[in-house]
This record gives structure tokens, C-alpha cells and sequence, in this order.
């Protein structure tokens, strides 16, 4: 590839407006129901909008970028299948089948609520409105706190959401017993609120996300049918709202469909490869794709994994083969920072597949495995 070509890469991210908008979202000022939404996001991207965490929720809104907008179609539809899932719905927390540990009570559930409590150790289902007392968790601190104050499982979310991370996730029995102990310590005889809730709603992508973020008393189906969901984006900025899937609303749609490719090649035939076989290299212009990136690398048989990372000795930086600039970064201490041997093969980079799976940077002649960005219907 020619200089030129880069320069003209690197110079128009520059000076896009948009250029560090992270771009795992991208908003659709078209009005389609959803199942039309569905194939547009499809056909072009991946599939509509999946939100895994309150981070994704600010990107999303980013990426519609636009205050006269009222709501966007997410990937959000309701199914028939009721199941038990956790508040602290990012799969990115869980590993293996650990969302899977459940500790009920013999007799439980017995179906006369759609939350759980705690109490003392084994789990009951119970009306989401009742008032109880509960604990959250603080991913910073990686601690488990008791709230006291008595309020309906929603309310508990809202208040564990707003000082701390969410409402308790209890992924074995070292964590169950961790967390009893702190309901007992405080002589609470009654039970606590934990983040297992039960619900019907499923992404498009199949993903596991079971992160929620209704707006107060939603979903409440109030007009029959509201089997769709929307998040608002110029009132309740963030919130979630039922709705009928053949109403016409903008959407959001998300593009992350990723393929290790276990080859060892060299960073220029491995950029070829994913441009004839698949769409590029991947740019890692998220927290989101970074995760997937590294569950991907783990599985490689190479120590690095090619990422569609090259560096420009002309301008003294780095930049994506897509022409991003680097928002999101992820190096290695003393990797990155711009000043590179420029005597010998072009710089690019790579995320190791082992240890904490940072970016590195290579001269492009190593043989690695790598990872393409795909589409959809690949
Ligand atoms: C919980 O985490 C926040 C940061 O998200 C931190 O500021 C706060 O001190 C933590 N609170 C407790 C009780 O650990
Ligand atoms: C329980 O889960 C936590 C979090 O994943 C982990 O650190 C811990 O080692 C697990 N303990 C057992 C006994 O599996
Ligand atoms: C629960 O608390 C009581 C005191 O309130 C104590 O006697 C008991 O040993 C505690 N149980 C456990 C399992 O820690
Ligand atoms: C969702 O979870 C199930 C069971 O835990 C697992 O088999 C499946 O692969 C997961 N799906 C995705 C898209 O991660
Ligand atoms: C690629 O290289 C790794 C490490 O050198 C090696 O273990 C693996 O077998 C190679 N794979 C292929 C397909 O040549
Ligand atoms: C880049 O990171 C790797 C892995 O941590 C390290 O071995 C290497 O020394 C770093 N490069 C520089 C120039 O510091």
C-alpha cells in the first residue's frame, strides 16, 4: 500500500468531526418497524443495537448524535421463553457457565415473583414489588454492600446502579456464602434482594446480555403488543420503553461480527486475506470489541494476533487500516507511543494471546494468526 493512501486515511479520521465516536453503533435516520430495522442492521452491519452495560448506553446516544431524535429501535424483542437471568447483565463478567449457579431454596421458585431474595443462604422468588432490604455489588472496590433502607427490587437496582455497580450477582458458592454472611452479620431475618430477576426478552444477536435499563414501570405492554423495545434518546436519555414492533422508529445498529483466522501470515498478507475473504482486519475502537478480541485471541496458536493497527513513520502515529484514529487504546507499557525504529519493516500491531492481552507492536514480517471483521450473513 502507498503512503499516500494512508496520509489520505489518517488526514480525513483526522478531521471527521465524528472521528473519535466510538463505532460499534451506527444510527439509521430511517423510519422502519423493527423487523425492518432488523434486516436493514442485517443486511448492512451486524444486527440491531445489543447493550451490554451503562457504557454502551452513552455510546449508543453518541453515535445518534442528533437532540431531535426521539427514540431508536434496539435489538430488544420479547419471546416466549421466561428465564432467570442477573441485573449485572454484561456477559463480559461472567466466565464459562457461572451466570448459570443458582443456590433455591428446595421448594423454590415456586413462581409467585419474577426477583429473588436471599434468605438465609437459598433463594426465593417474590414479587418484584415487595420491599425488602438488599445488597450491592461495587466493581471498583469488588466488594458486596448491604443497603439497609427497604425498597421494591427496581428501586434497589436504580439506587445500586447510581452508588455502586448493580444489584448482587452470586456466580458459586464461595460468593453465596461471602454474601450470606454480610446478610447475617447485620441480624436481617428477612430475606435481601439479590440481582436474579426472570424475564422474556431476548437480543437479536442471540447475545447473553441480560442488562436492562427500562424507564420507571416499564415494560408495561399498555398498549397489547409491545413486544419491541426503543431507548429514548431526547427525554429519559438512555431509557427503555416497550413498544409495538409495527410502529416506525429510527434505529441503531451494531457491527462486531469477528473471525479469527488461524493461519500464520505476515501483517500485509493477513490484511489481504480479510479484504478478499471476509471485510478487514479489526479496528479495536472499543472497550466492547477489545473483550472480543481477546476471547478470540486466547484460542490462537501464536503468541501476538495481527489487529488492523499500523503505524505511519511519515506522521509519528497510529492509526486503524479502517482510517480511525486510535480513541479506545490498549498498550503494553512502552508500546504506542508513536516513536518507532522507521530504518527497518513497517511497524503494525498486535494483541498478545496470553497474559493481560495487551497491544504490542511488530515489525509487519512476523507470521501471526489474526482476526477479520465479518459480514452478517458470512
Ligand atoms: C464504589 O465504587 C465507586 C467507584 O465506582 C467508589 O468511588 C466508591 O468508593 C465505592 N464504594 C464503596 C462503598 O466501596
Ligand atoms: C467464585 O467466583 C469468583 C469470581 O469469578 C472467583 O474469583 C472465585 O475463584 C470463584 N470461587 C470458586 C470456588 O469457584
Ligand atoms: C448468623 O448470625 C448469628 C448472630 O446473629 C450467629 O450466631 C450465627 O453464627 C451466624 N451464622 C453464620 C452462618 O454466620
Ligand atoms: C449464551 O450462554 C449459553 C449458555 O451459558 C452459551 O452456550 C452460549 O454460547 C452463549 N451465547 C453467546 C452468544 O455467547
Ligand atoms: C503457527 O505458528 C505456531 C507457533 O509457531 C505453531 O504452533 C502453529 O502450528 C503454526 N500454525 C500453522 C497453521 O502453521
Ligand atoms: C512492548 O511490550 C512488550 C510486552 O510487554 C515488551 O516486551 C516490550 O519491551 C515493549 N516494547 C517497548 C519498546 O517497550
Amino acid at each position: 500500500m502507498e503512503q499516500k493512501t494512508f496520509i489520505t486515511f489518517i488526514l480525513s479520521a483526522v478531521f471527521s468531526s465524528s472521528a473519535c465516536v466510538p463505532r460499534q453503533y451506527h444510527f439509521v435516520n430511517q423510519n422502519l418497524n423493527w423487523t425492518e430495522a432488523q434486516r436493514y442492521c442485517r443486511e448492512n452491519y451486524t444486527d440491531l443495537a445489543t447493550i451490554n452495560n451503562k457504557n454502551d448506553i452513552e455510546d449508543l446516544l453518541k453515535s445518534v448524535n442528533d437532540g431531535q431524535i426521539e427514540h431508536v429501535w434496539i435489538g430488544l424483542q420479547k419471546t416466549d421463553s421466561y428465564k432467570w437471568k442477573w441485573s449485572l447483565g454484561d456477559p463480559a463478567f461472567y466466565t464459562e457457565n457461572n451466570s448459570q449457579y443458582r443456590n433455591w431454596t428446595p421448594t423454590q421458585p415456586n413462581h409467585d415473583g419474577d426477583c429473588s431474595n436471599m434468605n438465609p443462604g437459598q433463594w426465593n422468588d417474590y414479587p418484584c414489588n415487595g420491599s425488602l432490604s438488599f445488597i450491592c455489588y461495587n466493581d471498583s472496590s469488588k466488594g458486596f454492600i448491604h443497603v439497609l433502607q427497604k425498597m421494591t427490587w427496581r428501586d434497589a437496582q436504580i439506587y445500586c446502579r447510581e452508588h455502586h455497580t448493580d444489584l448482587v450477582s452470586v456466580r458459586n458458592q464461595t460468593e453465596n456464602q461471602q454474601i450470606e454472611k454480610i446478610r447475617n452479620d447485620t441480624h436481617t431475618t428477612s430475606g435481601v434482594w439479590i440481582g436474579l430477576f426472570r424475564d422474556s426478552w431476548e437480543w437479536s444477536d442471540q447475545s447473553n446480555s441480560s442488562f436492562r435499563n427500562w424507564r420507571k414501570n416499564k415494560p408495561d405492554n399498555s398498549g397489547g403488543n409491545e413486544n419491541c423495545a426503543v431507548v429514548w434518546v431526547k427525554s429519559d436519555s438512555g431509557q427503555w420503553n416497550d413498544w409495538k414492533c409495527d410502529s416506525k422508529s429510527q434505529f441503531v445498529c451494531h457491527e462486531d461480527k469477528l473471525v479469527l483466522v488461524q493461519q500464520n501470515l505476515s501483517w500485509n498478507e493477513a490484511l489481504r486475506y480479510c479484504r478478499e475473504n471476509h471485510v478487514d482486519l479489526v479496528s479495536v475502537n472499543s472497550e466492547q470489541i477489545q473483550r472480543q478480541v481477546m476471547e478470540l485471541a486466547r484460542k490462537a496458536s501464536t503468541a501476538e494476533v495481527w489487529l488492523g493497527l499500523r503505524h505511519s513513520c511519515t506522521l509519528g502515529i497510529w492509526f486503524w487500516v479502517n482510517g480511525e484514529i486510535l480513541c479506545y487504546q490498549n498498550w503494553a507499557a512502552g508500546n504506542g507511543t508513536g516513536v518507532e525504529d522507521c530504518s527497518d519493516a513497517v511497524r503494525v500491531g498486535a494483541v498478545q494471546s496470553g497474559g493481560d492481552q495487551r497491544w504490542i507492536s511488530l515489525p509487519q514480517t512476523h507470521k501471526l494468526n489474526f482476526i477479520c471483521t465479518m459480514n452478517y450473513d458470512e
